[in-house]
């Protein structure tokens, strides 16, 4: 009997899901090294398996066993058939993954969900589930000088999908799913930046947070539309800001363009990789009131001591486990471990006791992170009040996962005395 060969796209999505079980490579980076043939039908398939796996696998009727996929190990998973036969059914046309775009407890690890509803109670768990198993609207940020209205009527006539003005965001644009943006004039011209609404939100926050602290939830999830989001102040202060864990610099190019060249932003990172890119999207976006200053880990305290109490704002975007944004990285869920899990708390603690000597008598902190597990935000919030009397609370609170990412953000304020 002949065995029926795969189809090329077969083998291209076999090669690439093996790799996420193989190495610790993230779904984005695996992607960028599939063939161009094959990429655009790769990059619509893998996610929405990885998003809603167990939902999937239902519909295309391939059947998986109760508490499948979570019960396998990594090599099993590299195998897992469920995972072949969805893809088949998506290469046919006879399964659109956007069509079961209702995720359940079960597209998710058991212990991810348990803990959700620990914290949120089951309607909480069920919403966010039923949140983060569909794919994530994309985020534009506006330059101050261009603005959000001007760019959406720039691209809406360009772009294949819904483009309008944020509700949650005075510089922000959405657009309803994925649109080819980056050969536009508008990305030529360095007129905006990808970057989700909650984490603009982040970034004004930082700056401004009695006025942007309204727009924040007492719980994740909730997204408060229907007011007007206060626009940005017109006069700006002249600010030394640190954004303290600046990453690849989301935030900190946000954070030099609403100071609008006035004031510095120190980025702080451990990662020079991240850092190289951070230069590279600022010397696109024309971006200059910024400094980049690389710290080796566990001697980070040295240029704290260096520049103690010289900030007026410091941002600590810590890291953390990330489940506010499980759906623009999907892969996240699929190798949890729970001792990395456990450690958060522990880090995003130290972060923020050592950064916040950064900050200035009557300077503002924030702690930002982009989850919503109350041990690595409200607890962190108790623990760092108590131990740190010269500080006192600002507002705080959490926005989406919904029309954007999940985050957490609190303010703090240094006494004067
Ligand atoms: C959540 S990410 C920051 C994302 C970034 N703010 C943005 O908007 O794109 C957390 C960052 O903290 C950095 N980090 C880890 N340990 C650090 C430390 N001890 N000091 C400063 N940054 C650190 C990581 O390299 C990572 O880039």
């Amino acid at each position: 009997m002949k065995i029926p060969q795969a189809s090329p796209k077969m083998l291209a999505f076999e090669g690439l899901w093996k790799e996420l079980f193989s190495s610790p490579v993230h779904l984005d980076s695996a992607l960028s090294k599939a063939s161009p043939k094959h990429k655009n039908l790769l990059a619509q398939a893998v996610p929405s398996i990885l998003l809603r796996p167990t939902t999937l696998a239902e519909c295309a009727g391939v059947g998986v066993a109760p508490g499948e996929p979570w019960n396998l190990d990594a090599a099993q998973l590299a195998e897992w058939p469920a995972a072949r036969g969805i893809a088949e059914r998506i290469f046919e046309g006879t399964l659109e993954p956007r069509r079961y775009s209702k995720a359940r407890a079960e597209d998710f690890p058991p212990a991810l969900h348990e803990e959700w509803t620990r914290d949120w109670g089951a309607e909480g768990a069920r919403q966010l589930a039923a949140t983060l198993g569909v794919e994530a609207p994309l985020g534009l940020r506006a330059k101050r000088a261009v603005g959000p209205a001007a760019l959406a009527k720039e691209l809406a006539p360009r772009l294949p999908v819904r483009t309008t003005v944020s509700d949650i965001s005075p510089l922000g644009v959405r657009l309803g799913g994925y649109a080819p943006i980056l050969g536009t004039e508008a990305a030529l011209r360095g007129d905006f930046e990808i970057q989700d609404e909650g984490s603009q939100l982040m970034a004004l926050f930082a700056l401004w947070p009695e006025l942007y602290g309204p727009l924040l939830s007492e719980a994740p999830g909730a997204v408060r539309v229907g007011q007007a989001v206060p626009e940005v102040p017109a006069q700006v202060p002249p600010w030394t800001v640190v954004d303290a864990c600046a990453g690849a610099g989301g935030k900190t190019l946000a954070l030099a363009d609403l100071l609008g060249g006035k004031g510095r932003v120190y980025a702080y990172d451990t990662s020079m990789r991240k850092l190289q890119a951070l230069r590279r999207r600022a010397k696109h976006a024309g971006i200059n009131n910024f400094q980049a200053v690389a710290l080796s880990v566990g001697q980070e305290a040295e240029t704290v001591r260096r520049f103690r109490r010289r900030a007026q704002a410091v941002l600590v975007d810590a890291p953390c486990s990330g489940w506010g944004i499980l759906r623009r990285n999907p892969d996240i869920k699929w190798r949890q471990d729970p001792d990395a899990l456990a450690r958060m708390p522990g880090i995003q603690k130290r972060l923020l006791g050592l950064y916040s000597d950064l900050v200035a008598p009557g300077g503002q902190l924030t702690f930002g992170v982009c989850t919503f597990r109350k041990a690595e935000t409200l607890e962190v919030v108790e623990s760092f009040l108590a131990e740190h009397p010269d500080f006192e609370r600002g507002p705080g609170g959490y926005v989406g996962p919904g029309p954007c990412d999940g985050f957490f953000m609190q303010a703090f304020r240094r006494k004067s005395g």
